[in-house]
């Protein structure tokens, strides 16, 4: 396998850090930018990162003092054209990963200044990678990041992408319906519709990647707390495993929304990154657009709730329980699931481990920093509503 030139854009964040750490480790040249706007977000509703995150400066340092290998990092906006342009021309890369984005549906519901925020900054900033691609460096691989929340719930199995449909006594293979459920997933969309776009009409080689709910802590390169990844617990940012794994290690009962019986495709950290991989090592067909349907399991919330609170009592004797609460999203809460899979299983995808093996993990990795989860214990409970009119005013975004 070659060794390839990788700008991760989007580095600072939960899956940037991992994949630079572990992508360098393999031999990679790895640079990142990132415009720290999720560090202020988070701080913008009073949260933080249960795992103290060091800057972007000390991680690097620290990985290079641990493993003698460089990352090379730029601070900016993709929002601003003539600094990414530089930066891709500067370094010409064999493949842009693009993480770069807002990435909480309840942060996008909070009203519409949030909505705007997170359309203008995702959609425009993904337009500014294309255009630079196109313009400045035209043999990169695109590797973007969408979600499996693009395609919403059907009641359908959902294909990877493209599906062959018949209307009318003809036929035709077209990109599968997508029925988004917030504000953040339909940024994601439009992304998809302008990625599928640039390679029809510019010929750009790009893996779309619809990923599942990613969870974890920790990969094989954190053996330092200085190389921690952020951790996220709250309401908009910390995703449901993360979440329920938090409450756990304080002794709060674990919330399912609603019912609890809604499903999703969930993917380890672990996995998340190793799927990036193999996406990065097997480059599609010049000006080819696929997608991949990044996900290991699906599981419904009330099912990972109950493996956290049999883990949290069997293995570390904490007081764990569950109660539903009333669900501040409109979302489907009992449905048909189910997702096909297996491009990446055909490149030599293997999920690494056990669903339980991981949240047995992320317990350990959190019960040193209870005081931190007991200090911002408010933010796990969501005051975000999927129709804003019904809820108090919350503070704007930091910009
Ligand atoms: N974490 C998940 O469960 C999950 C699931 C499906 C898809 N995704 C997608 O994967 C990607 C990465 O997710 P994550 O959880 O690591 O999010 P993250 O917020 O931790 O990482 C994104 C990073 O991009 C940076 N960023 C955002 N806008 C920027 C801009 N305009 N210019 C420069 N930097 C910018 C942020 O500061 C942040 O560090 C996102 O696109 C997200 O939508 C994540």
């Amino acid at each position: 396998m070659a060794l390839m030139k990788i700008l991760i854009l989007g580095m600072d964040g939960y899956i940037g850090w991992s994949l630079a750490m572990y992508l360098a480790n393999k031999g990679h040249q790895v640079s990142g930018i990132d415009n720290g706007s999720r560090r202020q977000n988070v701080g913008s509703i009073d949260s933080t990162s249960a795992l103290p995150i060091k800057s972007m400066h000390e991680r690097i340092s620290a990985f290079k003092k641990i493993f003698n290998k460089n990352i090379s990092f730029y601070n900016g906006d993709l929002l601003d054209y003539n600094f990414l342009k530089n930066v891709i021309c500067e370094i010409l890369p064999d493949t842009i990963v693009h993480l770069a984005e807002q990435p909480s549906a309840p942060f996008s519901m909070i009203d519409r200044e949030h909505a705007i925020y997170t359309q203008h900054n995702n959609i425009e900033g993904n337009l500014n990678v294309l255009y630079a691609i196109r313009n400045e460096s035209p043999e990169s691989h695109l590797v973007k990041l969408g979600t499996m929340g693009e395609y919403g719930t059907p009641n359908i199995d959902i294909p990877e992408g493209f599906f062959e449909i018949e209307y009318n006594g003809r036929k035709d293979i077209l990109p599968f319906p997508r029925q988004p459920n917030s504000i953040y997933h339909l940024s994601k969309v439009h992304d998809s519709a302008n990625c599928q776009f640039a390679s029809r009409v510019w010929g750009i080689s790009c893996t779309d990647i619809m990923q599942g709910v990613v969870y974890g802590s920790s990969t094989a390169e954190v053996v330092s707390t200085s190389l921690f990844t952020r951790f996220d617990f709250d309401e908009s940012f910390g995703t449901a495993v993360n979440r329920f794994c938090s409450q756990a290690v304080i002794g709060s009962p674990l919330t399912p929304y609603g019912k609890g019986k809604q499903k999703r495709g969930f993917i380890d950290l672990l996995d998340s990154i190793q799927c990036l991989r193999i996406a990065i090592e097997n480059p599609p067909d010049k000006g080819e657009y696929r997608v991949f349907n990044q996900i290991d399991e699906i599981y419904d919330i009330i099912q990972l709730a109950e493996y956290v609170m049999k883990i949290g009592i069997n293995n570390y004797g904490l007081d764990v329980s569950i109660s539903n609460i009333p669900n501040p999203r409109k979302e489907r809460e009992e449905h048909y699931y189910k997702v096909e899979n297996n491009h990446l299983r055909k490149l030599g995808y293997k999920p690494t481990r056990t669903i339980e093996d991981t949240i047995d993990t992320m317990i350990n990795d959190l019960i040193p920093y209870k005081e931190i989860l007991t200090q911002y214990k408010k933010v796990i409970q969501p005051k975000t509503l999927w129709d804003d009119r019904k809820q108090e005013k919350l503070t704007p975004y930091a910009k």
